[in-house]
């Protein structure tokens, strides 16, 4: 069993500190605020949540959770901290890190003064770079010692929600961090392992963007489950039927699939749906933020892929991929078609390879090219061999992936820009020659 250290005592702080003295864990809680401590020393929770009372009593009484305000006293008697401070908005909307900061700066003085490892884990919600740019400095400027050598550091996000904090503790849906140090790394796995929930190790960075991400996810959620509901309400409906039943399509509506970063949606449905349902709502007097939002986005998106190209200086381009999708030879509405179309106006030379649409050309097929209205002569641009195509174009645009392209790919991607705006292989990064829309 460890001991730990939990500074402060808020809705997370207490939670945690409390569950951690559940598990066996031998827990001081530090907080600045004395109602808070004495609270916790007198077997209360200072907070109200379901289940706290019993359980501060129970942790307390069986001495395994006391607090105090003695920083030092709480270093000294732990091997690593919690931080769960909080970091309310700044004025500008940047997260507040004026107690973050502060609690950094107290624990390294104290770490000054111990000689045995420490491992500092920060639990509060920060942007990426956060513990990098703010924590460690803090950390090692008061203590004078070397993150990740001589003292741990760890980013390790909450996910728990208010009213049923201690059952997720118990029971989350998410389990993610980053360390520095394999000490702390170590402490954490042991920490959650007899949890049910997959463990993700990665960055520090990466944890500080997935807690935003997941808590951005749901208001997105809910702001577009309002707006359901308000344009539903418009039309005579109930939304929440509506959207009761779409969250019971687990293979479509709720799909992970697009949930993957990359290019703009098209398509013979999704644009012009979005187009109608807003014009619906808009007819019917109820504004429509977020479709006017995500029109806006999607465009932005094309536009984003335009400026990749523009930035590459090359003036032949060569597209893998033009239809809305791989696997189709339907261009309606294909945002890889309008950006071809573009740049085709723009004065770049552009040159497709898309087997699906070039089969439906060499077949003569009555519907070839369908959907396409904004490249005249789509079929004169269509190319046969992608290793030719490559060869005959400054830059690659992959937008599509087809199986056995990355091969040639990859190699071009050694002499000329790719720019990839589907990821073609899942490890592959910005790096040279190589650029991805969003990775
Ligand atoms: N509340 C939630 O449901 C929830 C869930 C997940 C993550 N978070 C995040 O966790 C963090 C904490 O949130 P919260 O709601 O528990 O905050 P809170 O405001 O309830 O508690 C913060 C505590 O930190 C104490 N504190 C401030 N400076 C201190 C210092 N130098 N030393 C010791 N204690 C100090 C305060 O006195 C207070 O008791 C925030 O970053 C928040 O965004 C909150």
């Amino acid at each position: 069993m460890a001991r730990i250290s939990v500074f402060g005592i808020g809705y997370v702080g207490v939670v945690s500190a409390a569950c951690l003295a559940k598990d066996g864990h031998q827990v001081i809680a530090v907080d600045v605020d004395p109602g808070k401590i004495k609270a916790i020393n007198d077997g209360l929770s200072p907070i109200v949540e379901n289940g706290l009372d019993e359980l501060i009593a129970e942790v307390v009484a069986a001495g395994r959770l006391t607090a105090t305000n003695d920083v030092q006293y709480a270093i000294d008697n732990t091997d690593a901290s919690f931080i769960a401070v909080g970091t309310p908005s700044a004025e500008d909307g940047s997260v507040g890190l004026k107690y973050v900061r502060g609690v950094c700066e107290n624990i390294g003085a104290a770490l000054a003064n111990k000689s045995s490892y420490h491992s500092v884990v920060v639990r509060s919600t920060i942007v990426p770079g956060s513990c990098e740019g703010t924590c460690i400095p803090a950390l090692e400027s008061k203590s004078g010692k070397v993150a990740g050598k001589d003292f741990g550091v760890g980013y390790y996000p909450e996910f728990l929600r208010e009213s049923t904090a201690i059952e997720d503790y118990y029971d989350p849906g998410l389990i993610v961090f980053g360390a520095m140090d394999k000490p702390t790394a170590d402490f954490l796995t042991a920490l959650n392992d007899m949890l049910n929930c997959k463990i993700h190790v990665v960055d520090l960075r990466t944890a500080e963007m997935v807690k935003y991400t997941s808590n951005t996810w749901r208001a997105v959620k809910v702001t577009f489950a309002n707006e359901i509901g308000n344009i539903a309400k418009s039309a005579g409906l109930d939304g929440q039927t509506v959207m009761e039943i779409l969250c019971s399509d687990e293979k479509v509506a709720m799909s992970k699939y697009f949930m993957r970063p990359g290019f703009a949606f098209g398509g013979s449905c999704l644009p012009k749906d979005v187009r109608a349902l807003r014009h619906l709502a808009a007819t019917n007097g109820t504004p429509a933020h977020l479709l006017n939002a995500v029109i806006e986005a999607n465009e932005a998106q094309i536009q984003r892929a335009e400026s990749m190209i523009e930035a590459s200086g090359a003036k032949k381009v060569g597209f893998v991929g033009i239809s809305f999708k791989p696997g189709t030879d339907d261009l309606r509405e294909s945002p890889l078609a309008e950006l071809a179309a573009r740049l085709i106006k723009n004065g770049v030379g552009v040159e497709i390879y898309d087997p699906y649409v070039f089969e439906a050309y060499a077949n003569n097929n009555s519907t070839a090219g369908r959907g396409n209205d904004v490249i005249p002569d789509l079929k004169d641009r269509m190319v046969e061999s992608l290793d030719q195509m490559i060869n005959d174009n400054g830059a690659i645009l992959v937008g599509n992936y087809y199986k056995g392209s990355i091969p040639s790919l990859q190699e071009a991607a050694k002499t000329r820009p790719v720019l990839d705006l589907t990821r073609m292989k899942r490890d592959m990064v910005s790096d040279g020659h190589y650029q991805g829309i969003c990775w």
